[in-house]
């Protein structure tokens, strides 16, 4: 059995992987990152959550990769779906909560005009597991939402600009946190990212929030996703009775970007970059 056993761990439990770990990496991220590509032209008013799920499921097997949310604490789906004000964790086929500006009156998981959605997808491939979400729209985004999409995909890479050894985990979550206050939006602080590897959540937390120079040291050989989640309110958020989807407490839109990454000898390799150059924006033809 090969359970965790390469590499090292910091003091602070973070895994240090070797090398040769990130060929494992790279490809369990590329599967989940071409599965997001994939689903982009099944967004669209009429469709639903739980017919985006059935796609999704339908290429994980196909691509001969296992689900790591299904089964999942419980969780029974291959996706997380979570539309306009719901911030993650959105249960794909459940009736889509009513928001701040809905005038739809929808009763049912079918999307809208104008609806936003992240997808989140994670994927195990050969024991190495690829964790990745972006957003998407149904018909035409309204320029608000266009915005908040912008920043919020913004804030990641930005993120990822700081990832490098000798920074510290707290210089990420500074750099995203500057950057999407000062376009008047706030940062979730109720979810953050995680290391991963050979398992699905593992320490550090990443938080998108705090001071430069504060947390632990990034050291080559850490694994980890940078997952922001950005709202146009207040950053507060309530999880509803269903136990997973979480929505912001004023109803106020959000949105998420995730990529999983690993630190190089000088920077940074993002695992979930998409093959057909679609991570960001999903909805404009290339
Ligand atoms: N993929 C999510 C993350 O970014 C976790 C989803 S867990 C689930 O960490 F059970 F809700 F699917
Ligand atoms: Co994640
Ligand atoms: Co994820």
């Amino acid at each position: 059995m090969r359970h965790d056993t390469g590499g090292r761990l910091t003091r602070d439990g973070i895994r240090i992987h070797e090398p040769s770990d990130f060929d494992g990496m790279h490809k369990a991220g590329a599967v989940a990152a071409r599965i997001l590509d994939d689903v982009a032209p099944h967004v669209y008013p009429g469709q639903t959550t739980g017919g985006l799920e059935e796609i999704i499921r339908g290429a994980v097997e196909a691509s001969g990769a296992i689900s790591a949310t299904i089964g999942y604490k419980g969780y029974q789906h291959a996706s997380c779906i979570s539309v306009n004000h719901v911030v993650c964790h959105g249960i794909p086929g459940s009736k889509i909560p009513k928001w701040k500006n809905d005038s739809h009156g929808r009763t049912d998981d079918s999307l809208v005009d104008g609806d936003i959605l992240n997808i989140d997808v994670t994927v195990i491939v050969d024991g190495w597991y690829g964790d990745t979400s972006r957003m998407y729209v149904a018909g035409e985004p309204k320029a608000y939402a266009k915005r908040l999409m912008q920043v919020t995909h913004d804030s990641l890479m930005i993120g990822i600009e700081a990832v490098k050894p000798g920074n510290t985990f707290g210089d990420i979550g500074h750099a995203i946190q500057s950057y999407v206050e000062s376009h008047r939006m706030s940062v979730v602080r109720d979810f953050c990212g995680h290391g991963l590897g050979r398992v699905f959540h593992a320490p550090p937390n990443v938080l998108h929030y705090g001071r430069a120079g504060s947390g632990p040291r990034l050291e080559e050989g850490m694994f980890f996703t940078i997952e922001p989640m950005v709202n146009l309110g207040r950053p507060e958020t309530k999880v509803l009775k269903d136990e997973w989807t979480a929505i912001t407490r004023d109803k106020s839109l959000s949105a998420q970007y995730e990529h999983s990454v690993g630190v190089t000898a000088d920077g940074v390799e993002i695992f979930t970059l998409s093959p057909a150059g679609r991570f960001h924006p999903t909805w404009e033809e290339a």
